[in-house]
């Protein structure tokens, strides 16, 4: 299932990063790509660690962690420190899927990528080309968002950058490791938490069959989380 976050970030909050990442000191990303991605992926990034990510990674996260949308859907249990990228003069990143264990650098974490997140940082009138391909069982879908959007897409799954042709493509990306790993079960929660959501405001608030319903979605929860 896909699923987009719209507006995590307000046109403000894109304005203030791309000021800063519009000047940052973009490094090749084939630096940090495994043995299979060497052939595939031609993008810069941002470096890891860099204080400018450490920032702007920081204040994603502060806005995941407020977001209620996203926590039904992706029930985080850890989050990558969000990694930042730059699509130009025809870069592009190949058919691949992501790798299932990822090291938070500078620490001992190894976390299980369930869920791969990317962040729109450039408005789509910014760059021709550049759309995230996912592969799903309907097919492939392109994905190319407002800035300020997020595409939430499960971590098996194949995916691709198109070539950008014209512009710069720049977005944020990471990976959660989620209380729910199974991904048909979290897209059941999710299911569930949003049909309570939608009823909520139609309903009173002791309303005894919207009362047994959420102890459906905590029940459920109960038995597939681990934490
Ligand atoms: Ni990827």
């Amino acid at each position: 299932m896909l699923i987009v976050i719209e507006q995590l970030l307000s046109a403000d909050e894109v304005h203030q990063f791309r000021t800063r990442l519009d000047k940052a000191d973009w490094q090749d990303g084939l630096k940090t790509a495994g043995t299979l991605a060497r052939a595939v992926k031609r993008n810069l990034q941002l470096e890891d660690g860099s204080a400018l990510a450490v920032e702007l990674g920081n204040q994603i996260l502060r806005k995941l962690g407020n977001h209620p949308q996203f926590i039904a859907a992706a029930l985080p249990a850890r989050i990558y420190p969000p990694k930042f990228n730059r699509y130009e003069d025809g870069g592009t990143y190949g058919a691949h899927i992501d790798s299932a264990l990822m090291q938070v650098p500078g620490t001992n974490v190894t976390l299980r990528s369930d869920l791969s997140a990317t962040l729109f940082l450039s408005e789509p009138g910014e760059y021709d080309g550049g759309e995230l391909e996912i592969e799903g069982p309907f097919g492939a879908q392109a994905v190319k968002l407002a800035a300020g959007d997020m595409v939430l897409y499960p971590s098996s799954s194949l995916h691709r950058v198109t070539p950008v042709t014209r512009g710069a493509r720049i977005a944020s990306f990471f990976w959660i490791e989620s209380m729910v790993r199974d991904e048909g079960e979290r897209a059941l929660l999710y299911d569930l938490d949003q049909t309570i959501q939608g009823l909520t405001p139609h309903l009173a608030a002791d309303n005894p069959h919207l009362v047994q319903l959420t102890g459906v979605y905590h029940n459920l929860l109960r038995r597939w989380a681990i934490t």
